[in-house]
């Protein structure tokens, strides 16, 4: 019975003491991309199958061996979402998004299940934040949505990251260099594995995707994309560039991403992080689509978005040392002695909630000196100590728990006015402390 006590592989809790970085993580990316015009749309774990046989291709690693697939009991085949970029063009198009005002922009926070072999980065439920962005056919946005990628970096403070960017071409375009590919890799029948084999027959993009270790030694030396771009393509590539370059945006062009989706047409790239140790890790992808809007069924509309992988992000984040709101901790602690003051200390704690602080109050029946303890252990920034006398007096003493410093406050109505006061006076008492080790006047 150990496997009903350990979470299914690939898959990881996140417990209390972490989920305020991840709250953070995700606050931020919706803000930061809420400056450029993106407004969240939340959609479905779920989504029939074909949505995304279709939008992310037959022949792509994520269709044919990753998705969590299954009948349901109405006998219809649905598939956990593996990404959203489907998804959320499904939604648009159901919803008429795309008749408003153009360009439409949307942002999201979701989970996202692969049947991949987890490690390192690599999990089988795994959350993405991501943004889709349709309507507009210039480079102009392409840009704009590399700028959001970027800035969401600086924001989070991950400075080692380089957009890597390539153009994928149009279909016209990719027709040749295809032939390119078949004519460079049918010299190697021999050497690929049995899957890119059939990748070859189906669809030898897929090829350069690879992750044997001996394909990829092959497909090193193929022809670059960037050889065959037909001028339009070429010069809407070009244009990216010049706006990245205008906005002091760092970028590397990098001609072998492919990326593992098939909805992708001119501009693809990756977001990869350098460790200082070398290592590099590809903490978010995305890139323009011409067909995708179409394929569902809708107006011929182009896209383009990126998604990041939290996890990744998040472990960078804390490998790199950057900064994390503090957590919050109670602001006080109502310990009591006997039943009377226990329900004193629960109207109390009840009274501060309601005015926004963060109170707690026994729950456990424990001695004050157990409860004192409880209030230390929790980091608790002022206590109360409520027995016989102070009901008697209508009286108790506030407690610092950060400088032992006490103030007499009354349990009458101004109680919460009260204890406001004094946790102002004290924080501005360690602000001058602090002024006063760096030699700065608060007056
Ligand atoms: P993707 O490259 O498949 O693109 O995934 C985006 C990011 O999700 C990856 O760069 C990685 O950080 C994270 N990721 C992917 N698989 C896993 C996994 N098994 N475990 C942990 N993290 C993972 C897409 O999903 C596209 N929908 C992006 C896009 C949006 N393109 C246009 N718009």
């Amino acid at each position: 019975m150990a496997y009903l006590t350990s979470a299914p592989r690939g898959t990881k809790d996140i417990l209390p003491v972490e989920t305020p970085k991840w709250q953070y993580l995700e606050k931020t990316l919706l803000e930061t991309a809420g400056l450029f015009g993106f407004r969240e749309i939340r959609i479905p774990t779920f989504e029939h199958t074909e949505l995304f046989s279709r939008s992310v291709g037959d022949t792509t690693d994520v269709v044919q061996k990753e998705m969590y697939t299954f009948t349901d009991k109405g006998d219809r085949s649905v598939t956990l979402r593996p990404e959203g970029t489907a998804g959320v063009a499904r939604a648009v198009l159901e919803h008429g998004l795309l008749g408003d005002a153009l360009p439409q922009k949307v942002s999201y926070n979701i989970t996202c299940f692969r049947y991949e072999k987890p490690g390192s980065g690599r999990y089988r439920e795994f959350h993405q934040f991501g943004v889709e962005l349709y309507g507009a056919t210039s480079p102009a946005a392409d840009s704009e949505v590399l700028a959001l990628a970027y800035e969401c970096f600086q924001v989070l403070g991950l400075s080692n990251v380089v957009l890597e960017i390539n153009s994928l071409g149009c279909p016209e375009c990719r027709k040749q260099y295809v032939q390119a590919l078949l004519n460079y890799f049918n010299q190697y029948r021999g050497q690929l594995c049995s899957t890119c084999l059939e990748r070859l027959d189906r669809n030898p993009l897929r090829v350069l995707d690879c992750k044997s270790p001996e394909d990829k030694k092959i497909a090193a030396g193929a022809p670059s994309i960037l050889d065959y771009l037909c001028d339009d393509c070429r010069e809407h590539f070009r244009e990216v560039q010049a706006r990245l370059t205008a906005a002091e945006i760092p970028f590397r062009v990098e001609p072998t991403i492919v990326r593992g989706l098939d909805y992708y047409t001119r501009t693809v790239f990756e977001m990869v992080h350098t460790a200082p140790d070398g290592e590099r890790l590809v903490c978010g992808g995305g890139g323009r689509y011409g067909g995708l809007i179409e394929e569902l069924g809708g107006n011929p509309t182009e896209g383009i978005g990126f998604a990041m992988g939290l996890e990744r992000l998040l472990s960078t984040m804390i490998a790199e040392g950057c900064d994390f709101p503090p957590e919050q901790t109670c602001d006080v602690y109502i310990a009591s002695m006997g039943e009377a003051a226990g329900v004193k200390a629960f109207q109390l704690a009840n009274l501060l909630r309601s005015e926004g602080f963060f109170a707690q109050c026994d729950l456990m029946g424990r001695s004050v000196k157990a409860q004192m303890k409880y209030a230390n252990k929790i980091g608790a920034k002022y206590v109360i100590v409520l027995g016989e006398d102070e009901l008697a007096k209508g009286e108790a003493v506030l407690k610092s728990m950060h400088n032992g410093a006490t103030v007499s406050i009354r349990l009458d109505s101004g109680f919460s006015d009260a204890i406001y006061e004094e946790i102002m006076a004290h924080a501005y008492a360690d602000l001058e402390e602090v002024a006063e080790d760096l030699g700065l006047n608060l007056h």
